[in-house]
């Protein structure tokens, strides 16, 4: 019997995103500090089979119809290809789509685009070497643009490039980001950072805007809101502009000036097999546990339902009880 992921305010989770490791080769300064975190321990992550299994529950019971693997960073995990291959087979087929920092993509982004993979989105804050080394803490610039050349080389569409602008660091370069991202042809979304900082240093004042994003932009160029895009978005997070006299578009992604909890179609899996409802859910609901004690397939599938069941209406930024969930962006899953 097919359940659906529905909540109790009237939305129904269609969308998995799935943390394949809380790792990462970068340390972007406001995600994690420089020494990196305490990693999950070995035994505790997910085993590949695992993952499948608990993606094939999702797809052939409870209504998933995309999987977006994220990490910490998803390519380090070694068999990625082989994973993209295994959820692509599933029936009804699934959208399978990736969210990477690019780096080592150049050379698997062929494989994994036959592998199966739909959609990429790859993150990128500075087109500047030395800003990129300050803000990463890894002076890797040119992976990650070769990674997106050949995210477009293999066929990848769309590619979508995720920035978070932060004052007095990289918030001057919105126009340069935006030119290079047309030259591309690769869609630029800037995120307003939100409380997810390993540190806890997260400051509403410190918050590049969406309306200071778009200030910024239209400096340089005019910006034209698109009552189709405004129609057709759904659930996405980012609001689309064009770009006037291009045949390009730009998203702001406004998590928290302008929430859009209210249509959220996610549901989140972290790397040791925990179901999130949400980014900032105060609770997660154990799927690892069980499914290592022999639970069927009915039963994880019930887990999930009821995990997803008490989904809260909002993040709750902006409230003044707000509390920072316990795990970071990068165990969560971004
Ligand atoms: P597509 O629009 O399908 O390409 O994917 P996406 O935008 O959901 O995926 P991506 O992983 O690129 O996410 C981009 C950013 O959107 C994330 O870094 C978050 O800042 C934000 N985001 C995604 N999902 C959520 C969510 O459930 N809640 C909030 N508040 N922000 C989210
Ligand atoms: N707020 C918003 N976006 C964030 N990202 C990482 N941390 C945060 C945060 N606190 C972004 C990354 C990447 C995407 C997956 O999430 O830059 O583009
Ligand atoms: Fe890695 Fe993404 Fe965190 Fe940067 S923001 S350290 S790329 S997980």
């Amino acid at each position: 019997t097919t359940q659906v992921l529905s909540d109790a305010y009237g939305r129904v989770a269609t969308d998995l995103r799935v943390s394949l490791t809380d790792r990462c080769n970068l340390r972007c300064t406001y995600c994690m500090p420089a020494e990196g975190l305490e990693w999950l321990p070995g035994d505790e992550v997910l085993t590949d089979q695992e993952i499948t299994r608990l993606i094939r529950v999702g797809v052939e019971r409870l209504g998933i119809t995309t999987v977006r693997l994220t990490g910490g960073e998803p390519l380090l995990r070694k068999n990625l290809e082989q994973l993209v291959a295994d959820i692509n087979s599933l029936v009804p087929r699934p959208t399978v789509a990736l969210t990477t920092n690019g780096i080592g993509l150049a050379a698997r982004a062929q494989r994994l685009a036959d592998a199966g993979l739909s959609r990429i989105n790859i993150s990128l804050d500075t087109l500047n070497a030395d800003t990129f080394a300050q803000l990463t803490r890894r002076r890797r610039l040119s992976d990650v643009l070769a990674g997106v050349t050949a995210a477009r080389a293999a066929g990848l569409q769309p590619v979508k490039i995720n920035t978070v602008l932060m004052r007095g660091l990289n918030d001057h370069e919105a126009a340069d980001l935006l030119r290079w991202a047309m030259a591309e042809n690769v869609q630029l979304r800037f995120i307003e950072q939100m409380p997810l900082d390993a540190q806890h240093a997260w400051q509403r004042t410190e918050m590049v805007t969406a309306a200071e994003i778009r200030a910024a932009l239209e400096q340089h160029v005019v910006l034209t809101e698109d009552p189709e895009d405004a129609a057709s978005r759904g659930s996405a997070p980012a609001e689309l502009f064009r770009v006037a006299g291009t045949g390009h578009r730009v998203g702001i992604i406004a998590a928290v000036s302008k929430p859009f909890c209210g249509a959220c179609d996610r549901v989140r899996l972290t790397a040791d097999g925990q179901i999130r409802n949400c980014l900032f859910a105060r609770s997660e609901s154990d799927l690892r546990t069980p499914m290592r004690s022999g639970a069927s397939d009915d039963e994880l599938a019930d887990l999930w339902v009821a995990a997803v069941a008490s989904k809260q209406p909002g993040h709750g930024i902006n409230d003044p009880s707000f509390l920072q969930p316990d795990r970071p962006m990068s165990a969560i899953g971004g």
